[in-house]
């Protein structure tokens, strides 16, 4: 692959970062993975704007301007070839020796990279367990700091299963690497309210609007695994998989375990209308 890092394009055999770069030393950075189909960037204002906003809650400001940004995007899209999958952009505070204050002058670190991957083959409905969510307190801000999710991963792969909900105070805030949401008897779809429990996922807020559009009734509030698992369907969402079906929650399937029609739907339209 070619590689992005700090204005210069490289096989990524010669991409290198300091040691001492405060996104290794402290997960001092922050990232944004965006979906490419048929070579195209699916939502990029949407992550541009979220990424500043992550970088802002940290006192950064963005290193290249969001228009050089995106030519950096397409850049890497061309030079790969990439027609479907993902980029992958990180931003890190930059070098300097270990200090838990902020660095004044440090140089802000920069890399992006491609992720060939199937977006829209068809989904099997994925299987959750819930875990605890030991996450930090800000969750609405993308930083890199991923070991809880990465674990919370882990567990649900030591019990056969696809992913995890995670569950803070009795409520689901969100799964490990996407937004959660079920869907009542009544066709009423729930999901958690924006909060700095939950990152404010650039898919759910496009899949609200379609909803919103095809007069799908939507109401934001926290619920709980009991609720879930009395539902008819539930899905989640990410810029890396669209809506994928959620067909098993703790060991309860829902509507017989198959893959409902409220998921599908918005999964299909959401790829037509981002091609
Ligand atoms: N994750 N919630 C969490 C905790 C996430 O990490 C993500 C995205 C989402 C969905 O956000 P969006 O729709 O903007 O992708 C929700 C990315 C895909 C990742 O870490 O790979």
């Amino acid at each position: 692959r070619t590689v992005y890092v700090n204005g210069s394009y490289m096989p990524e055999e010669n991409a290198t970062v300091s040691i001492f770069d405060r996104g290794f030393l402290f997960a001092d950075g922050v990232y944004e993975v965006t979906a490419v189909l048929d070579g195209k960037l699916v939502d990029y204002a949407g992550h541009v704007t979220r990424l500043e906003r992550s970088l802002g809650e940290l006192q950064m400001g963005m290193p290249i301007s969001s228009e050089e940004l995106l030519e950096v995007h397409r850049e890497l899209i061309k030079r790969n070839n990439l027609e479907e999958g993902a980029l992958y952009l990180q931003i890190t505070r930059g070098a300097e020796d270990r200090n838990f204050l902020f660095p004044k002058d440090a140089k802000q670190t920069i890399v992006l990279f491609t992720q060939a991957k199937s977006l829209t083959a068809e989904k099997s409905g994925l299987r959750v367990i819930s875990v605890p969510d030991i996450r930090w307190g800000r969750r609405d801000i993308k930083t890199v700091q991923l070991l809880a999710p990465s674990m919370a991963k882990m567990m649900a792969k030591a019990a056969g299963k696809d992913d995890s909900w995670m569950v803070q105070d009795g409520f689901v805030t969100e799964g490990t690497s996407n937004n959660a949401y079920i869907v009542t008897k009544e066709g009423k779809i729930i999901t958690r309210n924006l909060s700095t429990s939950i990152l404010h996922g650039i898919t759910r807020a496009a899949v609200l609007k379609l909803a919103a559009e095809l007069d799908m009734e939507v109401e934001e509030r926290p619920f709980t695994i009991e609720e879930a698992q009395q539902a008819v369907e539930a899905f989640v969402t990410a810029a890396t998989s669209f809506v994928c079906p959620v067909v098993e929650i703790d060991n309860v399937e829902l509507s017989g375990g198959k893959v409902g029609p409220v998921a599908t739907r918005l999964n299909q339209i959401y790829i037509e209308e981002s091609r």
